[in-house]
């Protein structure tokens, strides 16, 4: 974000008032959210106690995340309370106004009057961590900035608020605090700021903004472009992966030319800090890897490792903040890991891939993942838990191809996180020349599959961590 953005989006802040109306269907008893900012994306989540204070059923609720759409790399809400077994509860995106995305939730069944409901909102998003000094010398900490809101976020009336940051190290409001308002208690241990819970009339599309600074002695890993190529070969066993990153790292500038003496002395290459020395690549557990290889412009890298089964990765020279290294990686599984033959439906198979592999803590602006079928093979069809941008279908042909060449399926993605590596993408083909080679398997793998993907989903959000910090009281 330039400064000019900046200052415009501050004055947006400043003044942002909702203009989508929505009916006042709902009151919110209890507001508790959480932003932690441990990685180098902001992950926030909200659980709110709703009450109906309609005189009518409802069977819907609006939430408001902020950000613009882009910046949205996960959106999920959970009903928790009435407990259902599905609680993923399906959402829509119905407005992006001043900053901020408003979202209609559809709740399993009408609500009614009088009666409460406890949602989870949980949401990843991307660029809203920028370091507070564009550039800096080097080893100096790195302190980083969030501009978001304190109170809460919210098209109905909200009658008690606590917000909690965590991972906030020597937290600073920018912000003007308000007359009278009391200092954050923070919990030490695990630099942990909870304000409130405060009690009070909060009004409805009121936004209050609020500006924090923390330090953050680690890089800020940014993936421009991933692409990932499958090849599925049933010939020959195997499931070939080729990734190909466009890495950045988002973190402080060096405020002078790099100077390998002074680098060399600084010790960075050893301690914590914005410089990114190694790249963690952790690699599909419980399968065996084989083949590795780790190539970037200048041809073969070698100083690669397995650490506890995953891949360290060393790039030649270290990567500081606003640096560019980009570099192919491949490894190979064997294929009967990730493709069974479906059952009942002679040739049919669905392969399972993974989303993401690489990268413990990264934001991808853009995935573009493709899976080479063998030849012969018919695409049939896709699912992923998550929505891609677009799919493409079409062919291509290698040299050793003799007959129609090898159907290729694209999918992509835009802001990816991490914490999304848990996913797959199932893709469903004939490919009936070994059919009947390959054992059987349950049609019942399809909705597992669908199952597992929601326990995922559900997965990610567990991992926004902790829970206890959000209901733990914050004053005495
Ligand atoms: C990401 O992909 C979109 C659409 O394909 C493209 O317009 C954009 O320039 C890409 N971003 C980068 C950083 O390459
Ligand atoms: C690496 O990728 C970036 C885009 O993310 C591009 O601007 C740059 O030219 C690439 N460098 C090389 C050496 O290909
Ligand atoms: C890269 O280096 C490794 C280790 O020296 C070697 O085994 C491998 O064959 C090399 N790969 C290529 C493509 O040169
Ligand atoms: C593809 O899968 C989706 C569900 O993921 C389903 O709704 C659709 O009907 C399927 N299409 C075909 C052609 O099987």
């Amino acid at each position: 974000m330039n400064p000019i953005s900046i200052i415009f989006g501050v004055l947006f802040y400043l003044s942002a008032c909702s203009a989508f109306e929505v009916a006042k269907t709902w009151e919110i008893s209890n507001y508790q959210r959480t932003l932690d900012v441990l990685k180098s994306y902001v992950k926030d989540r909200t659980t709110i106690v709703a009450r109906n204070i309609g005189s009518e059923p409802s069977a819907e609720i609006y939430a408001v995340v902020p950000g613009d759409n882009k910046d949205l790399a996960l959106q999920v809400s959970i009903l928790e309370s009435p407990q259902l077994t599905a609680p993923v509860l399906s959402s829509e995106l119905v407005a992006t106004e001043n900053g901020f995305n408003y979202y209609r939730i559809q709740l399993p069944f009408p609500m009614a009057p009088k009666s409460e409901i406890r949602l989870l909102l949980s949401n990843i998003i991307v660029n809203q961590i920028s370091t507070l000094v564009e550039e800096d010398k080097m080893g100096a900490p790195q302190y980083l900035q969030v501009h978001t809101y304190k109170e809460p976020l919210s098209v109905y009336e909200t009658k008690k608020y606590q917000l909690a940051i965590i991972g906030a190290k020597e937290f600073n409001e920018l912000s003007t605090k308000k007359e009278g308002a009391p200092e954050p208690i923070p919990s030490k241990e695990r630099d942990t700021y909870i304000f409130g819970p405060y009690e009070g009339e909060y009004k409805a599309d009121h936004f209050d903004e609020f500006h924090f600074s923390y330090r953050h002695d680690f890089p800020l890993p940014h993936v421009y472009n991933l692409e990932r190529n499958f090849w599925v070969s049933h010939w020959s066993n195997a499931l070939q992966l080729e990734e190909y990153y466009e890495l950045s790292n988002k973190a402080v500038k060096l405020d002078s030319g790099f100077s390998r003496v002074d680098f060399m002395n600084s010790k960075l290459g050893h301690s914590y800090s914005s410089v990114m020395n190694s790249i963690m690549i952790p690699l599909p557990e419980n399968v065996e890897t084989d083949g590795v290889y780790y190539t970037d412009k200048v041809g073969n890298v070698t100083t690669s490792a397995f650490v506890h089964g995953d891949l360290l990765l060393k790039p030649r020279f270290p990567i500081f903040g606003g640096w560019h290294y980009n570099f192919t990686l491949g490894w190979e599984h064997k294929l009967s890991e990730f493709s069974h033959a479906l059952d009942g439906a002679l040739g049919e198979y669905l392969l399972k891939v993974k989303l993401l592999d690489g990268l413990v803590d990264a934001v991808y602006e853009n995935v573009t993942l493709s899976v080479y079928l063998p030849e012969g093979a018919k695409f049939i069809n896709a699912t992923a838990p998550f929505k891609w941008e677009d799919m493409v279908i079409d062919r291509e042909y290698s040299y050793l191809d003799v007959g129609s060449g090898h159907t290729k399926v694209t999918f992509h993605f835009s802001n990816l996180v991490d914490e999304l590596r848990g996913l797959n993408i199932i893709v469903h083909y004939r490919y009936s020349v070994l059919a009947m080679l390959k054992k059987p398997f349950v049609t019942a793998f399809y909705i597992f599959l669908a199952l597992m993907g929601l326990y995922f989903l559900r997965k990610v959000d567990v991992n926004i961590k902790p829970r206890e910090y959000v209901s733990k009281p914050a004053s005495k």
